[in-house]
C-alpha cells in the first residue's frame, strides 16, 4: 500500500478549521460547552443528557486517570492477577494470601472490578475480570506496568520536568545511553535492564511487523539498534532462509549473541558492537531495520543516522522503520501525550507523524516510501523506502 498523507496539517478537517465561518462556529461552541449553565440544562434535556454524561465521564476519566494506573500497579506488585488465573477466591482468602488487612483489599477489590481487571463471580468469589485476562495474557505489560512507576516519579511535577529543571530524571537514568555522548563505553549492568524490557515487549511488535512486512525477497538482515536480539530471531524464525546481524553498543551486542545461542538460531546470526551516530554501519545486507529506533533520537541524529543507513545499502536494498507514529488515527493521545512526555522524561528523540518521517528518508536519499497497514498501529506502524538514484 502507498504511502498517504494523513498528517493533521493536510487533512481537509485542518483546512475547515482556517475558514472564517468555521472558526467562529467553534468559538461559539466553546463558550457553549464551557458555560456551567449550558452544562447544567443540557443534563436535564433528555436527547442531549447522554453526550454531556458522556463529556463528564472523560473530563473525569482525564482527571483521575492517574488514580486507575495506581490501582493497576498495585494489583501487579501483589501478583493478583496471577492467583485469580489459577482459580476464583474469596476475598477472605485473598487477604489471607496477600497479607493485606481485609478491608483495604476489599477497596482495591471494587476498584479493580470497576476498571474489569476482576470481576465478581458465583457466591462472591473473585475472578479476573475481561481487562485482567488480556494483560495476562502479555506478560510484558506487567514489566511495564511496574516500569511506569519510574516516568510516574519524573511527571509528578510537570512543569519542573518541561522547564529543564530536575536533577536527572528516573528514565533518563534508565536509558543510560540518552544520557552520555559515548554511549559505547557503557557497561553491562546500564544496558541490562532496558534491553530486558525491550526484549520483554519485542515479540508482539516483531509479529505486527512481520505480518505487515513479510520477508520473503530478503536474504541478509541487519537490525540496527537491534537490542538483545528478540526482533532479529523473530525474523529469522518466521524467514528459515535469512540470516540476521544486530548493530548495536557493544555490551548489548554480548546479549544479542547469548539469545542467539539459546535459540540455536548462532548459525545464521552475528552482531557488531558500535555506535551508530559515529561509527560507520557495516555493508552487505539487503534489509536494514530501525525498530523503535529512530523516535529514540533528536531530529539531527536521526537525520545522520538514515544517512549512515543509506550509505550502508549503497545502491540496492529496503530500510524499514517501525515504531509507533504520532497521527495515528484513534490513537492520538499515545503518540502525543504518552510518547511526547516519556521521550521529553528520557531526554531525547519524539514521536513522529509518518508524513514526517518520510521526509526524513527522502532528504537522507531515500525514495519509494511505502506505508504497510499493521492491525495494531497504535504499537506500531511501519514504513520502507529504497535507496534513491543520489547519494543522499
Ligand atoms: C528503544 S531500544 C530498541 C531496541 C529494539 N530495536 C526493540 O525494538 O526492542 C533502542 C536501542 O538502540 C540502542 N542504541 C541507542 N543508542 C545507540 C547508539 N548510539 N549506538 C548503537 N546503539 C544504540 C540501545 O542500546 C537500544 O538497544
Amino acid at each position: 500500500m502507498h504511502f498517504a498523507v494523513d498528517g493533521p496539517g493536510s487533512s481537509l478537517n485542518a483546512r475547515w478549521k482556517t475558514w472564517g465561518w468555521f472558526a467562529a462556529l467553534l468559538q461559539w461552541r466553546d463558550r457553549l460547552l464551557g458555560d456551567p449553565n449550558f452544562q447544567r440544562r443540557a443534563l436535564r434535556v433528555p436527547v442531549v443528557r447522554w453526550i454531556a454524561r458522556r463529556r463528564m465521564r472523560a473530563l473525569f476519566d482525564l482527571c483521575s486517570g492517574f488514580v486507575y494506573s495506581q490501582v493497576l500497579l498495585a494489583c501487579t506488585r501483589l501478583g493478583l492477577l496471577q492467583i485469580l488465573a489459577r482459580s476464583p477466591h474469596s476475598a477472605a482468602e485473598l487477604a489471607e494470601i496477600l497479607q493485606l488487612p481485609r478491608a483495604s483489599l476489599e477497596r482495591l477489590l471494587e476498584a479493580a472490578e470497576s476498571l474489569q481487571l476482576v470481576e465478581t463471580r458465583d457466591r462472591g468469589r473473585i475472578g479476573l475480570g475481561t481487562l485482567g485476562v488480556a494483560l495476562l495474557g502479555n506478560p510484558s505489560v506487567g514489566m511495564m506496568i511496574e516500569h511506569h512507576s519510574a516516568f510516574y516519579a519524573d511527571l509528578s511535577d510537570p512543569l519542573a520536568l518541561m522547564r529543564g529543571e530536575l536533577d536527572g530524571t528516573e528514565l533518563g537514568r534508565f536509558w543510560a545511553y540518552s544520557q552520555t555522548s559515548s554511549p559505547a563505553s557503557l557497561g553491562p549492568e546500564q544496558v541490562c535492564d532496558y534491553s530486558r524490557l525491550m526484549a520483554a515487549s519485542q515479540q508482539l511488535i516483531a509479529e505486527q511487523v512481520l505480518a505487515a512486512y513479510p520477508l520473503r525477497r530478503h536474504a541478509r538482515l541487519l537490525d540496527v539498534g537491534g537490542g538483545e536480539g528478540a526482533f532479529a530471531a523473530a525474523a529469522m524464525r518466521a524467514a528459515p532462509h535469512l540470516s540476521a546481524c544486530v548493530f548495536d553498543l557493544p555490551p548489548v551486542c554480548a546479549r544479542a549473541l547469548a539469545r542467539f545461542d539459546r535459540e540455536g538460531l548462532g548459525d545464521r546470526a552475528g552482531t557488531c558492537g558500535g555506535d551508530f551516530l559515529n561509527d560507520p554501519l557495516p555493508m552487505g545486507f539487503d534489509l536494514i531495520s530501525l525498530v523503535r529506533v529512530l523516535h529514540d533520537q533528536d531530529d539531527e541524529q536521526a537525520l545522520e543516522l538514515l544517512r549512515s543507513v543509506r550509505r550502508s545499502l549503497g545502491s540496492r536494498g529496503v530500510i524499514l522503520i517501525a515504531e509507533p507514529m504520532l497521527d495515528t488515527r484513534g490513537a492520538e493521545p499515545v503518540g502525543a501525550a504518552y510518547f511526547g512526555f516519556y521521550l521529553m522524561a528520557m531526554g531525547q528523540g519524539r514521536a513522529r507523524p509518518a508524513a514526517e518521517i518520510r521526509s526524513m528518508l527522502e532528504s537522507a536519499g531515500f525514495t519509494a516510501v511505502k506505508s504497510h497497514r499493521t492491525a495494531a498501529p497504535l504499537l506500531v506502524r511501519v514504513l520502507s523506502a529504497r535507496p534513491g538514484t543520489d547519494a543522499g
